[in-house]
């Protein structure tokens, strides 16, 4: 049987981490790293994440913002909004939860934010130097996920990593820093032929395709460690429940070690949003990032 990856625990020491880092810039340069969060409209999931953001940025002792605006928000005022946020000093990271409503241009909003406080790395500017090999904000669920792959192989080096899934948020970044780590990487998705055996040579996976519970046990090379990225909520036996995109019950029984969905990559997301905002305040400030 695989070995469970504890994201939970692993996030826990990174947040206890990131707070002593914290407490040592407030002491030594009298500078307390602060995070904006920036939400339009009602989706419940992404109150939910917003909620939580905002508490653990507190619990490390860093400032917190939350902007809350109506669905109806219009796409200048939200431009607006970000623009008061690049120019305000005591603010080091700014993040736009999305989904944003339709009628707003997502990639115009994310572009618009200051790439020293792009603390999601989706600016093309934190983009362009992640694929170029330069200091970069790097989008918080792939570092999340490639700590924990490293966490439970050790150095990445020379081996095949599969990513199934191609998203701008998860599947390409992710990609790149499994490539800076020199693995050999391949990114399988919704299109790709024989999913199945190229899932079968890899020996790290990384899946982010949202699709509830799609890798099975037997598509897995024996060992392979999983980083399962997906949250679905399914129905089963008439209730609600969280599941990955990948089958549990029969990857666990080939796998060397995988992540449970809940308690794998998602405690590691906000951990690593606090983690990019302290480094953001630090660059921003020409101080030299603490241990974490
Ligand atoms: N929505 C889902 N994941 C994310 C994320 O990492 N950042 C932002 N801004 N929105 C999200």
């Amino acid at each position: 049987m695989a070995k469970i990856i504890d994201g939970k625990a692993f996030a826990e020491g990174l947040r206890a981490r990131i707070a002593k880092a914290v407490a040592e810039l407030k002491t030594n340069h009298n500078l307390t790293p602060g995070l904006a969060v920036v939400l339009v409209g009602e989706d419940p999931a992404s109150k939910v994440y917003v909620a939580n953001k905002a508490k653990q940025t507190v619990e490390v002792g860093m400032n917190s913002w939350e902007h809350k605006l109506p669905a109806d928000t219009s796409e200048a005022d939200l431009l607006a909004l970000v623009k008061r946020l690049n120019d305000d000093s005591s603010v080091h990271g700014i993040l736009v939860q999305m989904p944003v409503p339709k009628h707003i241009d997502s990639a115009k909003v994310l572009n618009t934010i200051d790439p020293a406080k792009d603390v999601d790395g989706f600016h093309v500017v934190n983009v362009g130097r992640l694929s170029t090999g330069q200091e970069a904000l790097t989008a918080c669920t792939p570092v999340g996920s490639v700590m924990l792959a490293k966490h439970a192989l050790g150095s990445l080096e020379g081996l095949e990593a599969v990513v199934i899934g191609r998203s701008n948020i998860v599947g390409k970044p992710v990609a790149q820093l499994l490539l800076a780590e020199n693995c050999t990487v391949t990114i399988a998705h919704s299109r790709s032929k024989d999913l199945t055996s190229i899932v079968r040579r890899a020996d790290l996976v990384i899946a982010a395709v949202g699709r509830p519970e799609m890798v099975k046990g037997d598509w897995l090379k024996p060992g392979a460690c999983v980083i399962d990225v997906g949250i679905n909520r399914i129905e089963r036996d008439g209730k609600n429940k969280l599941v990955g995109d990948c089958d549990f019950a029969s990857c666990e029984k080939v796998a060397g070690s995988i992540t449970p969905v809940p308690g794998g990559v998602g405690p590691m997301t906000i951990a690593c949003l606090l983690s990019n905002t302290v480094k953001a305040a630090c660059a921003i400030k020409g101080i030299e990032t603490p241990e974490m």
